[in-house]
């Protein structure tokens, strides 16, 4: 696992951005795996900029998200899949066939779980994954526990999850379940990249890089990963 310090988020927003031209550039159908929240979106922007110029294309590109809320609206504001086509789909050139964001709504989860793997698979699994992570570890929606998680699955947020991610919400309407692409389904992922910025990341950060592999950290996996690099700047590296 590579870990590179930068001064502040638009520098790792171009770094990052960097990592996906070459990965558009070498293969012009690449599958990403996405991310939301508050890390991504400075990427996001960059690589929206490239898209404006000319540099990158996203036509033949196919998407897969990390996690959505369950009981929430597709159309909600704080859905996933709004977040992605506000931040990032609506501007580039993607074709909506190719973009997929997991249904929170399904009435049978385990059967979208399992057809959310089944088409990762039969589109030869994800080339570039983008990251971000929790304050307490997690990676996707997989909070700390007893055992890495392996495929795509419903999950109950832990209450620094609900906490760190209430904000977006009004009064106490934040779900409390998700559905989650697994550890193992990120693992299965040929080139992984984690950002994080600011001091409340530290901890996870330390525990990420520094600490034993344990499902108690779940980003900690990525030390077995041997194509994972972690963008993060100076105030999420002030514990290594
Ligand atoms: C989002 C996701 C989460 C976030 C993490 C960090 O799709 O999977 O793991 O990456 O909660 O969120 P931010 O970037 O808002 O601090």
């Amino acid at each position: 696992m590579e870990v590179k310090v930068f001064n502040n988020a638009q520098e790792i927003a171009v770094a990052c951005a960097d990592i996906f031209t070459q990965q558009l550039t070498e293969k012009k159908n690449s599958v990403l795996g996405l991310a939301t929240g508050a890390s991504p979106v400075p990427t996001y922007k960059e690589l929206i900029a490239r898209y404006n110029d000319g540099k990158i294309s996203f036509k033949d590109v196919k998407t897969y998200n990390l996690d959505e809320y369950c009981n929430l609206p597709r159309d909600d504001k704080n859905s996933y899949y709004t977040f992605m086509h506000e931040n990032l789909f609506n501007s580039v050139d993607i074709k909506e066939e190719n973009v997929h964001v997991l249904d929170g709504n399904a009435a049978e989860p385990e059967k979208e779980a399992a057809d959310f793997d089944a088409m990762i698979d039969a589109d030869g699994g994800i080339d570039l994954q983008l990251l971000g992570i929790g304050t307490n570890g997690h990676i996707g929606f997989n909070e700390p526990s007893d055992a890495f998680s392996d495929g795509t699955f419903k999950v109950k947020l832990t209450d620094s999850t609900i906490k760190s991610n209430s904000i977006y919400f009004d009064d106490d309407s934040m779900p409390r379940y998700a559905l989650t692409m697994g550890i193992n389904s990120i693992m299965k992922a040929k080139k992984i990249v984690l950002i994080a910025t600011g001091a409340s990341k530290a901890q996870a950060i330390k525990a990420t890089v520094n600490g034993e592999v344990t499902p108690l950290c779940p980003a900690s996996i990525l030390q077995n990963h041997e194509d994972a690099v972690l963008l993060i700047d100076k105030d999420a590296a002030s514990l290594l």
